[in-house]
């Protein structure tokens, strides 16, 4: 969910509007504000849906100087307006935001609670309740009861905003596992999930943590941490213009995402390398990385799927055992650990629960790590040893494209120097940087070839059931990641397949027109793969071919210029992202902002 509060401005309800539609990423299913004008009057608007059917519901006469609000991904209790946030307390008095989970909100419920009557079926309601029920029954002040509620939830995950018509300028704010920020304005302060929703008011923020609460007043920021003691800390400054985040003349923010990736590429080959053209990454880093016998990455979602070529490439370049994970199976489920295990997170956003869960984790066992991130100043940035941006600039549409190509991309940086200090000829005969200007390059061959994609979606995939990618090692890797594409915003069923598994049981769904696309890159199992192809048009199927230029034969579909084999990945996925968006386009659904789904997910 997306959080943004104001106090102490009279625009307030326009930086509330402004902010959620920068946060709606974070969730769309509903969205509610909540603001007060100091003079008695105030206002309550919540909607089913998107953010823009809320600003049609908000009335003209709505106004005033402080609130808070909020768009929705749903946890518990379906998208109404019921559910939606802010929710209230019994008589009106306090208004909550909230982005996490309450776990034990049953239990405080039925032992407080009994006689209240509840209006939603939301976790954040037993809460404002609870807040409410200590004010008056334990005649607590609004802070102590905020306080005493924080301690009764425990270690549930929680970014709270509270509003209290009796102190009607103040902002009651708290986290746990959940990304919060202060922004420091003018006569002013603001607080939000995400730096981009207040970028055009401010640039200077203050970072929270966990377990401290912050009062905001229009004049003040006020930090206490979990004892109430006060604390000081200055604000950080982040130099991005809130016009990155805008999709200027682009129809959706997922195509021009994926155009930025020759500059992504061209970027990273400028900021990881020095004037002679070497790979440098921080000297502690690499001693780090030099040391250890085995190397760890984490991850959830296409962030993972950059993380299984990563596997690759450490192995291939700096002769390293790697294992990729997802983070919630490693959370709880770990494998044995070798002795000296280093650990490499990979995240768009910095956010991910699932994620930190195992992070935190690994802080108490005292191993190092390294964040791959976007995102300067996340969570998983600040917990971890180190950090590495991937500087792809906001990712907004929720199927990530340019953060999974930048991964891959600083993964090979990283393994190339890794490669290098430990006198690997592979490393040293991968000639990154200038492969880095080809892999650009062949990107922009591939999206100015879009007419050409638009027509593939719509002759083979618009009126399809299923679709199956299918390859081999790391043309496998990209085989999980082009159909998670497709299925997360066209919803057509679709798997990533090891080519040679195909016969071993997927080969079942192959009907007449089913399309399977083989990725071609990788000289050793070229054939074979085309054997599996082969396999399932025998049955019936639609197959197409994405290869490179030195394997290409006369009848091969989607033909990509040559880069080192290594790479190939950075080029796989360009087709499969632009095959994606035009049947979703074409099926005429929300293409930035599919069912169900968000692209920061704070919860486990
Ligand atoms: C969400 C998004 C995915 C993303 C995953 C991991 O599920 O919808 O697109 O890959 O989170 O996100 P991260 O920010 O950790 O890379």
């Amino acid at each position: 969910c997306g959080i943004v509060g104001v106090t102490g401005n009279e625009n307030a309800v326009e930086m509330l509007m402004n902010g959620l539609r920068r946060l709606e990423y974070r969730g769309y299913d509903s969205a509610g504000i909540y603001v007060n004008d100091q003079n008695g009057k105030d206002y309550l608007v919540k909607e089913k849906g998107r953010v823009a059917d809320l600003a049609k519901a908000i009335g003209e006469d709505v106004h005033g100087s402080t609130g808070i609000a909020h768009t929705r991904w749903a946890t518990h209790g379906q998208p109404s307006v019921a559910n939606a946030h802010p929710q209230v307390s019994a008589d009106g008095r306090f208004y909550l935001v909230h982005n996490g989970v309450i776990e034990n909100y049953i239990e405080l419920r039925d032992k407080y609670l009994q006689d209240v009557t509840f209006k939603s079926e939301t976790d954040t309601e037993v809460v404002v309740q609870l807040i409410d029920y200590f004010v008056k029954h334990d005649n607590l002040t609004t802070l102590e009861a905020f306080r005493k509620v924080l301690y009764l939830v425990g270690d549930s995950s929680y970014g709270f905003l509270l509003m209290d018509r009796e102190e009607p300028d103040t902002l009651f704010v708290a986290k746990n596992k959940s990304p919060l920020l202060v922004g420091v304005g003018n006569g002013f302060n603001v607080v939000c999930s995400d730096a981009i929703a207040m970028l055009n008011y401010t640039h200077d923020f203050i970072e929270m943590q966990d377990g401290e609460i912050m009062i905001l007043t229009p004049e003040k920021v006020d930090i206490e941490d979990e004892e109430g003691h006060h604390i000081t800390r200055l604000p950080f400054h982040v130099s991005m213009d809130a016009s990155e985040a805008d999709k200027g003349t682009y129809p959706h923010y997922m195509l021009k995402e994926i155009d930025d990736q020759p500059t992504v590429m061209r970027k990273l080959a400028q900021t990881y390398f020095n004037d002679d053209g070497q790979v440098t990454i921080d000297d502690e880093l690499l001693a780090d990385l030099q040391s250890a016998d085995r190397l760890y990455i984490v991850a959830a979602g296409t962030s993972y799927h950059a993380g299984l070529v990563g596997e690759r490439l450490f192995e291939r370049l700096a002769a390293v055992p790697t294992e990729a994970h997802v983070s919630s199976e490693f959370a709880y489920n770990s494998p044995i650990l070798s002795k000296h295990p280093f650990f490499i997170f990979l995240s768009q956003s910095g956010e991910t629960a699932d994620s930190r869960e195992v992070l935190t984790e690994v802080n108490a066992k005292g191993y190092h790590s390294l964040t791959i991130t976007n995102v300067q100043n996340s969570t998983l940035s600040r917990e971890a040893t180190y950090t590495m941006l991937l500087n792809a600039g906001p990712e907004i549409a929720v199927a990530s494209t340019k953060a999974y190509t930048a991964q891959i991309a600083v993964e090979a940086i990283i393994a190339k120097a890794l490669g290098e200090a430990t006198q690997q000829v592979a490393a040293a005969d991968f000639d990154l940087r200038p492969q880095l200007g080809l892999v650009a390059n062949g990107i922009q061959a591939l999206v100015d070839q879009k007419e050409r994609f638009e027509a593939v979606a719509k002759d083979n995939f618009v009126d399809q059931r299923d679709a199956f990618y299918i390859g081999r090692g790391i043309d496998y890797a990209v085989s999980l990641e082009a159909s998670l594409k497709l299925k997360e915003i066209t919803y057509i069923h679709s798997e990533g397949v090891a080519a040679g598994e195909l016969k071993h049981g997927p080969i079942a769904l192959i009907e007449s027109g089913t399309p399977v696309i083989g990725i071609i890159t990788q000289e050793r199992t070229a054939s074979l793969t085309r054997s599996n192809l082969a396999e399932t048009a025998a049955r019936g199927s639609h197959i197409m071919t994405i290869v490179t230029k030195s394997l290409a034969k006369a009848h091969d579909d989607i033909i990509l210029e040559d880069v080192d084999e290594m790479l190939t990945p950075l080029l796989t996925i360009i087709p499969a992202q632009l095959i994606s968006y035009y049947t979703s386009l074409l099926k005429g659904l929300d293409v930035d902002k599919p069912r169900n789904l968000a692209k920061s997910v704070t919860v486990q």
